[in-house]
């Protein structure tokens, strides 16, 4: 691999043509040329150092006004030099933007396998925000975290350090945000290998002590109130982090095995799951300036009294959506593998610690697919993301493992390892009944398993191991789902795991168009609403399956929280919607 890069004193486009031999090359545009001209050009094959030096990172303690993160683009590609045009930039203002380099975070300092003993006696900088300080007799330590992982960095700082005044000073407080440059030296303490030895310490924003999450214990209750400053702890970084990772790993998991994204939209006229637990969009009550003072009388009304809806935005009722399922199945029956991945949103006035008014959900939909397939689809995906955080997210793992659940990776290694198991609802129901457990719900064949009952058959009776139930009660699921050969049931399936219960609802989808109408008929649905819905059955239809996952479940299932809402950024619950 090698860099060519290009004459500082022009911009110069190079045309890519495929050859034998791939190079990496970094654009470098220094100079702008009043008029199109031609210029020579030069390319120099020099290797690429990665992982970037970090050099640069030292402008904030020079005082330098060029603070920035520098961006450049990275192409990898095929060129030939024969190949080159030229381009000259006709801009006469403006500065170039400066090259990429991602900054050296503690993760990068310390997350290897040596945990920072190879970096001794380099001269590095570390930007966070303080989290302790422990003044001694001749030293203080300063614990710093970046969000970068767990673990902190800790800084040791004396009195012959540029910046201790402002230690003596008690302006370097939990929260505070600081800027550190010292030598990474052995560290005497147990917790770590390695500590930095500060040279020069910058305070960037002071911290008073108002500031709401100071080190002793705090309740995540207490956190949820302060939502926009909890990510700063431990556990809620870890949870961001191990969060990121899942989404990076599902999307990793569809698009390597050919899956094409679909964005389906939020707003829509439709009610896929049928339950009308829809938050209505409308223009009809003004927006979010004076809301309050609005009166109920502006809202326009029929001669009958009823609202005008065709005054509306959209010219009649919508929504926000409650699944992206629908639109999904319209380009799987064109594309064949697809899925969707973004915001849901039910009215359900359920204030559980597994339910949210806003929460996002993953929903494939596989072409050519029945019951079986789609299980198999969701089997492989959980494993998938499941192994994935296992081995890239290690440190907040074992953070998890420590102080959230006991044995959590043990849990998470078995369900990597072991085979899920599959009932029917029938015989779910038989397992419950002969079971001694006290229900709060009483359980009867053709009522909606509740979430004791889930967990139940999870926790209890399958050992933590997770189980999917298959063909439910035609009654208790929604209008689309393919009715069985007995009548009575439908080729659904839920997927459950311990501690959240259902964390996947799935089936195969309802093909053929006289069963799907008629079922429609059956809950009073408005087929006319539905005609694109129907048209899918019209043209070319096929059997075809796919789930939903409530990503916050999963980060629920990943990480050992208890409760829903401590698993996205800002959560939405009814009577919650601050932040
Ligand atoms: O079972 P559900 O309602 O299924 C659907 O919406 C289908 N259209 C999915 C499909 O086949 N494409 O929801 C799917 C999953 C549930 O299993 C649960 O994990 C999650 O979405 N979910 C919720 N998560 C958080 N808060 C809520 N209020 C949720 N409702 C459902
Ligand atoms: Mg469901």
């Amino acid at each position: 691999m090698a860099t060519a890069a290009l004459s500082p004193a022009t911009v110069v486009c190079l045309r890519l043509k495929p050859l034998s031999s791939t190079v990496r090359f970094l654009s470098l545009y220094r100079h702008h040329q009043p008029k199109p001209t031609k210029v020579k050009y030069q390319i120099s094959i020099a290797p690429l150092h990665h992982p970037p030096q970090p050099r640069v990172h030292f402008n904030y303690l020079n005082n330098s006004t060029t603070n920035h993160r520098c961006f450049s683009t990275v192409v990898s590609a095929t060129v030939s030099p024969g190949e080159v045009s030229e381009k000259s930039n006709t801009e006469s203002i403006g500065e170039r933007v400066g090259e990429f380099r991602k900054r050296l975070t503690i993760v990068d300092i310390k997350g290897g396998e040596s945990e920072g003993v190879d970096r001794l006696g380099q001269t590095l900088t570390v930007k966070g925000w303080v989290r302790t300080v422990r003044i001694q007799s001749s030293v203080t330590f300063i614990e710093v975290n970046d969000g970068s992982c767990v673990s902190n960095m800790q800084c040791v700082i004396g009195p012959d350090a540029k910046g201790y005044d402002q230690v003596e000073s008690g302006s370097i407080t939990t929260g505070a945000s600081v800027c550190v440059q010292g030598v990474v030296v052995p560290s005497q303490g147990k917790k770590q290998k390695i500590e930095l030895k500060i040279d020069k310490l910058v305070l960037v924003g002071k911290s008073p002590s108002s500031f709401p999450i100071q080190k002793k214990k705090v309740t995540r209750e207490f956190l949820r109130g302060e939502a926009h400053l909890r990510v700063r702890t431990n556990t809620f970084g870890a949870v961001s982090r191990v969060r990121s990772a899942l989404y990076q790993a599902t999307h990793k998991f569809f698009q390597e095995n050919g899956f094409v994204w679909v964005a389906s939209p939020i707003i829509t006229a439709s009610d896929c799951e049928g339950a009308g637990e829809q938050f209505c969009v409308t223009t009809l009550i003004p927006g979010s300036k004076e809301p309050i003072k609005s009166p109920v009388s502006d809202i326009p009304k029929t001669e009958n009294g009823l609202i005008d809806w065709s005054q509306d935005f959209f010219g009649k009722p919508a929504f926000l959506t409650v699944s992206g399922q629908l639109n999904a199945e319209t380009y799987a029956t064109a594309l064949c593998d697809v899925y969707t991945f973004g915001p849901t949103f039910r009215a359900e006035n359920s204030n559980t610690s597994r339910h949210l008014a806003e929460f996002w959900m993953l929903e494939p939909e596989l072409a050519f697919a029945d019951l079986n397939d789609d299980m198999a689809c969701a089997t492989a995906y959980l494993q998938y993301v499941v192994k994935y955080v296992l081995e890239n997210c290690k440190e907040d793992m074992d953070f998890f493992n420590n102080w959230i659940e006991k044995g959590i990776i043990d849990r998470l290694t078995d369900v990597v390892e072991k085979k899920f198991l599959r009932l029917t609802y029938t015989e779910a129901v038989e397992l419950l009944l002969k079971s001694k457990k006290k229900f709060e719900f009483p359980v009867k064949w053709g009522s909606d398993l509740q979430s004791e009952h889930e967990r139940y058959i999870t926790e209890v009776a399958f050992n933590g191991c997770p189980v999917i139930i298959t063909d439910y009660p035609k009654d208790i699921k929604a209008f689309y789902m393919r009715q069985n050969d007995d009548g009575k049931t439908v080729a659904a399936m839920d997927l459950l795991v311990p501690r959240v219960g259902e964390l996947i609802g799935g089936s195969q989808r309802e093909e053929r168009i006289d069963y799907l109408e008629n079922r429609m008929d059956e809950l009073n649905l408005n087929k006319e609403s539905f005609w694109w819905y129907l048209d899918l059955r019209r043209y070319g239809t096929v059997p075809h399956a796919g789930f939903g996952l409530g990503f916050e479940r999963l980060v629920q299932f990943a990480t050992g929280m208890d409760n829903i809402r401590d698993t996205i950024p800002f959560p939405r619950a009814p009577g919650s919607a601050e932040f």
